[in-house]
């Protein structure tokens, strides 16, 4: 049996580890014993200590993950530790390990250090002939400027043969919430190797646990085509988002609905996608991967010459979104000072128990600057760390509060019956996410509570 070995046990890492524990060749048997490795750090150990106890080591609807990984683990197949030297056994190597962008100099900028520490461990440990799969999203130019220069030095070093180098690059487009697992094997795969031999390779190892047929895989000329794919995919969305903010306040201020405006528009196939305006953008990806583009031409390539300004500005946009909620509540209520507010959710997007530069956290540090209490719950996370404040374990009840902020579009709260919750108080509503329905908005303006809705002027 192969031996894989997964560096990084993240959200995309326990992942993979999963997906990789369902494969199994034609008759059922399994495929894959699979090694992940992880730092000596609290997130690390205890991610490792959860997958050698059969556990995915974050809540998720999709208990599918957890099935695959208990799989593995009953069946000896599946173990995690910070020894790197198990590189050394493997016949595949995915590195799912984070790069981040660094925010406090002046102008942003990626310290790659721990990233290439990360290659070195892999090229001092590793055998001629293993494949290694880069699915950390990075800068264009990465895999051939920084991981390859690293491996061949390693290789050099050890004397092993240059022709068993095999270098790929694939991106993952993981989803967690309900259809995670799925959103790995049942999904389009881009992938692209260094040179013939690395692509063949990578081509059959993905076919081996990702659903193929069903969702062929896209092969892409060079490594830097592939890093830059997913780069642009990122960025997309998040200019997107950028952009119906603009058109969200636009709306707010001459009155308008912009859920009515945007769902006539997505009835056009080419623009079904087009996003909502929101509290925010959070989570790992979005608010980082559009500056990659502007990192690669300065720090890579050296040119000084491509602004990205689009880019910049999404970014920018949308890192300004939960303090225009923020102010335009503040008008609302004729300033928020002494005002208790109750915030329900915590999270960056619906259904996960991701809290990653949520946009609910900025929210509350706006409330703190502007002097109002706060309380906050979510069913899927307890706690803020950065802001050391435990969650509410249960929506106590309203007559508690002068305001209601809906931020997080978990199912849990669209099917929480507010108007019985409100029932005999005179709390002020805000929905900075689209979650109450047209019906419920219509019979709480009815009532004569007050209702905020983001995208969306005064409600009558
Ligand atoms: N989260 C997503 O939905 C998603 C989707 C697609 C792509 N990505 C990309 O995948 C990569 C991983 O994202 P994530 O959300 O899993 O990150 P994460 O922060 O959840 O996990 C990264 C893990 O890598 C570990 N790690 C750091 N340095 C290491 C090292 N030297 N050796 C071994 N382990 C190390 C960390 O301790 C952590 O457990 C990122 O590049 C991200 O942009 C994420």
């Amino acid at each position: 049996m192969k031996t894989i070995c997964v560096q990084g046990l993240g959200y995309v890492g326990s992942a993979t580890i999963a997906a990789l524990s369902n494969a199994s060749d034609i008759n059922g048997n399994p495929l894959y014993n699979i090694i992940g490795i992880d730092i000596n750090s609290k997130d690390g150990l205890e991610r490792i200590s959860n997958i050698n106890k059969g556990i995915f080591p974050f809540g998720s609807q999709d208990k599918s993950l957890s099935k695959a990984i208990l799989k593995g683990k009953k069946e000896k197949r599946i173990f995690a530790t910070t020894e790197i030297s198990y590189f050394d056994r493997a016949d595949v190597i995915v590195i799912n390990i984070p790069l981040d962008i660094t925010w406090d100099t002046k102008e942003p900028y990626i310290n790659f250090k721990k990233f290439k520490n990360a290659i070195y461990d892999i090229g001092n440990n590793m055998r001629e002939n293993a494949l290694i799969i880069v699915e950390t999203t990075v800068p264009p130019g990465t895999c051939e400027k920084v991981v390859l220069p690293i491996l061949l030095e390693c290789f050099n070093s050890r004397g092993l043969n240059i022709d068993g180098l095999l270098l790929a690059h694939s991106y993952e487009r993981v989803m967690p919430g309900p259809d995670y697992l799925d959103s790995i094997i049942n999904y389009w795969r881009v992938f692209a190797g260094y040179n013939k031999r690395a692509s063949d390779v990578c081509e059959k190892f993905l076919s081996s646990f990702i659903n193929v047929k069903d969702y062929p895989l896209k092969k892409l000329s060079s490594l830097t085509a592939s890093e830059t794919s997913k780069v642009i995919e990122n960025s997309y969305r998040a200019v997107n988002i950028a952009f119906m903010e603009e058109w969200g306040l636009f709306a707010e201020s001459v009155g308008l609905n912009s859920f009515e405006i945007i769902d006539a528009i997505r009835m056009r196939p080419t623009h079904n996608n087009i996003r909502r305006p929101g509290l925010g953008v959070g989570g790992y990806c979005l608010i980082k991967d559009p500056l990659f583009g502007l990192l690669s031409s300065k720090q890579l390539y050296e040119t000084e010459e491509l602004a990205f300004p689009m880019s910049q500005l999404g970014i920018n946009i949308n890192s300004n979104m939960p303090n225009n909620n923020l102010n335009r509540l503040n008008l609302y209520v004729g300033g928020l000072k002494g005002k208790r507010v109750l915030v329900l959710g915590a999270t960056y997007r619906s259904e996960v128990d991701d809290v990653r530069n949520s946009p609910s956290e900025v929210l509350c540090r706006g409330l703190d600057k502007m002097g109002a209490s706060w309380d906050i719950h979510d069913p899927f996370v307890d706690s803020f760390e950065n802001l050391n404040k435990d969650f509410l374990q249960e929506i106590p009840a309203a007559n508690k509060y002068d305001i209601l902020i809906l931020t997080v579009d978990h199912n849990f709260y669209k099917e929480f019956d507010f108007l019985d919750w409100v029932e005999g108080t005179k709390i002020i509503i805000m929905d900075t996410n689209n979650i109450l329905t047209e019906e419920l908005c219509k019979a709480l303006v009815s009532k004569n509570f007050r209702l905020l809705i983001t995208g969306r002027g005064d409600l009558k």
